[in-house]
C-alpha cells in the first residue's frame, strides 16, 4: 500500500511544518490534529494502530477484539420461530429479507475460542476516505467510531482491556478525528486511477 505523502507525513517525518493555529491565516500543520496525535499516542491507540520514528502503518498487522463482534451477534439475534399460519410454528435457517451474517473473525481460521471476533487492526491511512468502517461497515462515520472508543468499545467482556476503559474528553474526540482527517495521501487520485485503469481479471505486466 504505497500511500505516504499526507499532511502528517510531511510533519511528523517531513519536519515541515510546525503546528499553527488554525486561522493565523498561514499554511502548516493543523495545532488540531497535532493534539490529536498527541491524544493518539496518550490513549492507547497506537498500542494496535502502530507507528514508529521511520515509519507509520497504523496498524500492527495483529487480530484484536474492540467488542464490533459481540455487537453484530447482539444485533443478527432473531426469534427462534416464524408463526406461518395460526400454530403452524417453522424455525427458519436463512431469512433471505432480514438474515444478517456474522464474521466471528480468527476463530473462523483458527477455531480458538480466545480468537472470537478479533480482526485484523486495519490500517489507518486514508481513512477518511474509506468509510464506513469496522469489519461489517457497522461505523457510519469516523466522529462515531472515535464515540466507539470512548464509550468503551462494543462491551464484549473478554474484548482487548486496552480499548475497555478509554477516557475520551468531546474535545479529545474532536481532536482525534482532526488527526486522522490529515492521514489522507496526496496520491489518493493517482491510485485510484490506477487501479481503475487494469479490467478486472486483465493480467498485469508479467503475465501472472
Ligand atoms: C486493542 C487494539 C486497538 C486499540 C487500542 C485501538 N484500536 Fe482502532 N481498531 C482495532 C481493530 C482490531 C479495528 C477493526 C475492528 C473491526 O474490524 O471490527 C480497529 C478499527 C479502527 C478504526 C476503523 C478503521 C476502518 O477502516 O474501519 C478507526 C478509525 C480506529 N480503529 C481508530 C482508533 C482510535 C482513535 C483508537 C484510540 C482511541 C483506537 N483505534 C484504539 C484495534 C485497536
Amino acid at each position: 500500500m504505497l500511500s505516504g505523502d499526507s499532511p502528517f507525513d510531511r510533519w511528523y517525518f517531513g519536519g515541515e511544518e510546525l503546528p499553527i493555529q488554525k486561522g493565523s491565516g498561514a499554511e502548516g500543520y493543523p495545532a488540531l490534529a497535532a493534539r490529536g496525535f498527541a491524544v493518539f499516542q496518550d490513549k492507547g491507540c497506537a498500542a494496535c494502530h502502530r507507528i514508529n520514528d521511520s515509519s507509520a502503518l497504523f496498524t500492527d498487522g495483529q487480530f484484536h477484539n474492540t467488542g464490533t463482534g459481540y455487537l453484530r451477534a447482539g444485533r443478527a439475534l432473531r426469534p427462534p420461530s416464524v408463526q406461518l399460519a395460526p400454530g403452524i410454528f417453522v424455525v427458519p435457517t436463512v431469512d433471505a429479507e432480514t438474515e444478517t451474517f456474522t464474521d466471528d473473525g480468527r476463530y473462523e481460521v483458527t477455531g480458538r475460542e480466545a480468537d472470537k471476533w478479533r480482526y485484523r487492526t486495519p490500517s489507518l491511512r486514508n481513512v477518511a476516505l474509506t468509510g464506513p468502517y469496522m469489519h461489517d461497515g457497522s461505523i457510519a462515520t469516523l466522529e462515531a467510531v472515535v464515540a466507539f472508543y470512548a464509550e468503551g468499545g462494543g462491551g464484549d467482556p473478554t474484548q482487548d482491556p486496552r480499548t475497555q476503559s478509554v477516557q475520551l474528553t468531546q474535545s479529545d474526540q474532536d481532536a482525534l478525528v482532526a488527526f486522522l482527517k490529515t492521514l489522507t495521501s496526496s496520491h489518493v487520485d493517482a491510485l485510484v486511477s490506477d487501479a481503475r485503469s487494469v479490467t478486472i481479471g486483465e493480467r498485469t505486466a508479467g503475465g501472472q
